[in-house]
């Protein structure tokens, strides 16, 4: 389709552009057009410091331009500090190798990035609660939380164990999907955000608000990692629970959306005032609900690709910047409902899902996850 086909030449325009200007730095939020702040100096453990890399591993996989190869080894080497350092990292870890090292070692079969991908996952799987049948998110005191971001991570410790043939890896991301299933997800396809169980016996404690509204809500990032979760949790394993709970999250999500046509607010269950959109949990949804048409039969596809299509056409049109001068294609990303500071800034993985979104309709994308 025309639209695709245009799309994705502004995005390779774009990001030629843009990784013309980068150099070494790790980018996070565009202010005023500009990558302005490197998280190489703001904080090198941060979660999203590999989507800049699987961005570019996506756009090398389409277009072979050594430009974006490089790009994407710069940030790997670079990670390698923040590996050794240890002290930061937390279940995100998934996010920053498998778009960097794993992405490179299933790209070019480079063994240091595999050792570096292997390395990750046992630091993932180290974070399993065998109590609580759960990966426990963050650190300092939060030893009995649990998030629904982390389904994303899965996918790390399943090519673990497919790289391997050890089971273990699979066996605790089956588990720790079990239990968000059961405690992460409402029966109407929403989903809590976090999750608190007591460490020790775990037994769930509480289940309070986090980058959403408050508890309760719905917070749509969350909705997107539940729906995209739940549907790798299934592409890896064939159960079909996960596909049902990656279903019901993806018609909660077709649902709330269809009231904002196809922009998708920070939290679906928030006052009306004031609006705060986030299109990055849009951009990610819209990779998922594709996903999931690949994996459904025949006469069940169209409502996930329909829906899906229909988001990141939505986006294309109307939310993107493709001045070629200015950082950040994706406007309107938000990290987190109450943070003002980062609310309607265009955010590097709203970026790494349009693309991943616009390849997957082109059929030239890459399986990262
Ligand atoms: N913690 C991941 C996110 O902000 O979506």
């Amino acid at each position: 389709m025309d639209w695709i086909r245009d799309s994705l030449e502004k995005t390779e325009k774009k990001l030629e552009a843009e990784a013309g200007r980068m150099g070494e730095k790790i980018p996070y939020i565009a202010e005023n057009g500009r990558y302005e702040k490197d998280m190489r100096d703001e904080n090198l453990s941060w979660w999203t410091n590999g989507f800049w890399a699987g961005m570019m591993w996506q756009m090398y996989h389409a277009s072979g331009k050594e430009l974006f190869k490089e790009a994407a080894c710069k940030t790997e080497k670079t990670l390698d500090r923040a590996l050794e350092n240890y002290e930061g990292l937390h279940h995100d870890v998934g996010f920053m190798w498998m778009h960097t090292a794993a992405a490179d070692y299933r790209l070019t079969g480079n063994p240091l990035s595999r050792k570096r991908a292997l390395h990750v996952a046992n630091l993932l799987a180290g974070r399993f609660n065998y109590a609580g049948k759960f990966i426990r998110a963050w650190n300092l005191d939060k030893t009995g939380w649990m998030i629904v971001d982390c389904m994303m991570n899965l996918s790390l410790l399943y090519w673990a164990s497919e790289e391997t043939g050890d089971p273990r890896y699979a066996q605790i991301a089956d588990m720790h999907a079990d239990t968000a299933m059961k405690e992460v997800m409402r029966p109407d396809g929403s989903c809590n955000h976090i999750v608190v169980f007591d460490p020790e016996t775990g037994a769930v404690t509480e289940k309070p608000g986090g980058q959403g509204y408050g508890e309760g809500s719905a917070w749509s990032r969350g909705q997107a990692w539940a729906l995209y979760g739940f549907a790798l949790a299934f592409l890896h394993t064939g159960r079909e629970e996960y596909l049902d709970t990656a279903k019901r999250a993806a018609h909660y999500f077709i649902a709330n959306i269809a009231m904002t046509d196809h922009v998708s607010l920070s939290d679906f269950r928030a006052p009306e005032e004031p609006v705060v959109w986030d299109t990055t949990a849009a951009a990610c949804a819209a990779c998922g609900l594709l996903q999931i048409a690949e994996m459904v039969p025949e006469l069940e596809q169209g409502l996930y690709r329909f829906h899906g299509e229909k988001i990141l056409k939505r986006l294309t049109e109307t939310h993107c910047c493709w001045d070629e001068v200015k950082d950040g294609i994706l406007q309107y990303g938000t990290a987190a409902y109450h943070r003002k500071e980062d609310t309607h800034v265009p955010i590097i993985y709203g970026d790494y899902f349009l693309t991943e979104g616009l390849l997957r309709l082109a059929e030239k994308g890459f399986m990262i996850w």
